[in-house]
């Protein structure tokens, strides 16, 4: 458990702890390290920006701090629970309860409606109640924007609405935390802009913690944190004030 005894109820709680986490991966012959020794803190609340060149690591250390995949070594904490020492089914079950993915390609289910893909975490709930989740579903792809689109397939949905399907489906268990990994690189400007709006809303309306992967300097510099992730280190940039408020 992280030691949280001595932390005043002042302090802004700290929703995500990554410690020295190291990843690297064997190759034929050599071993490539990705990032070592990493240390990063995330509060609840807040939006974090990761920028870094293309093969800089960002998608390899979201997906750890989402707790999709493992790192080599290190530590990570997900609401002061521990997710380094459990196998894969228990991190699914941290996930479920904390936390929300959005990925560049949106990873939508072809075969399923849009309503049955924002449905479809809730299907590894025990206690899963099909008409309490198509409702929940139903309210989510309004608050997107997508209530007349409910019933059709990915394959006819534009990319900006495919991204909105699968920002429903992020939001559909409550999760604390939501990652998006460049959730913008697949789409028009303007679309783009909707999007990027449309994920900061959430954050603010449902007080959610914002992890987001960009290309953007842009949209880096409107979160109230901005790391940069270089030469398998992170480097946290100065930013503006207005942000932080
Ligand atoms: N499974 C893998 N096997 C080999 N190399 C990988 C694998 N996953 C990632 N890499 C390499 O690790 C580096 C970081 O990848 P990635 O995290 O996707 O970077 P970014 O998201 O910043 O573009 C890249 O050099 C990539 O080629
Ligand atoms: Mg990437």
């Amino acid at each position: 458990m992280v030691q949280t005894d001595s932390t005043p109820s002042i302090m802004p709680q700290v929703i995500i702890s990554a410690r020295k986490l190291t990843q690297s991966i064997q190759l034929q012959q050599k071993k490539l390290s990705i990032f070592e020794n990493l240390n990063l803190e995330i509060y609840a609340g807040e939006q974090v920006a990761i920028t870094g060149r293309s093969g800089s690591g960002k998608s390899t250390l979201l997906g750890i701090l989402a707790t999709l995949d493992q790192a080599s070594s290190g530590e990570l904490y997900v609401q002061g629970e521990a997710v380094h020492v459990l196998n894969e089914e228990q991190r699914a079950l941290v996930r479920l309860k904390h936390i929300g993915f959005v990925f560049q390609s949106f990873q939508l289910l072809p075969s399923l409606t849009a309503l049955e893909n924002v449905m479809l975490p809730l299907r590894l709930q025990a206690d899963f109640h099909y008409a309490k989740a198509e409702q929940k579903a139903l309210a989510l792809l309004k608050k997107v924007g997508l209530e007349r689109q409910s019933s059709q397939t990915p394959k006819v949905l534009s990319g900006g609405e495919q991204q909105r399907v699968a920002i429903a489906r992020a939001l559909i268990s409550d999760p604390q935390i939501i990652f998006a990994d460049e959730p913008t690189g697949n789409l028009d400007g303007d679309t783009a802009e909707e999007i990027e709006q449309l994920l900061f809303q959430l954050n603010r309306e449902l007080g959610t913690t914002l992890v987001l992967v960009t290309h953007d300097p842009a949209l880096a510099a409107q979160c109230q944190r901005h790391y940069e992730l270089k030469d398998g280190a992170l480097f946290e940039h100065a930013t503006r004030i207005e942000a932080r408020l």
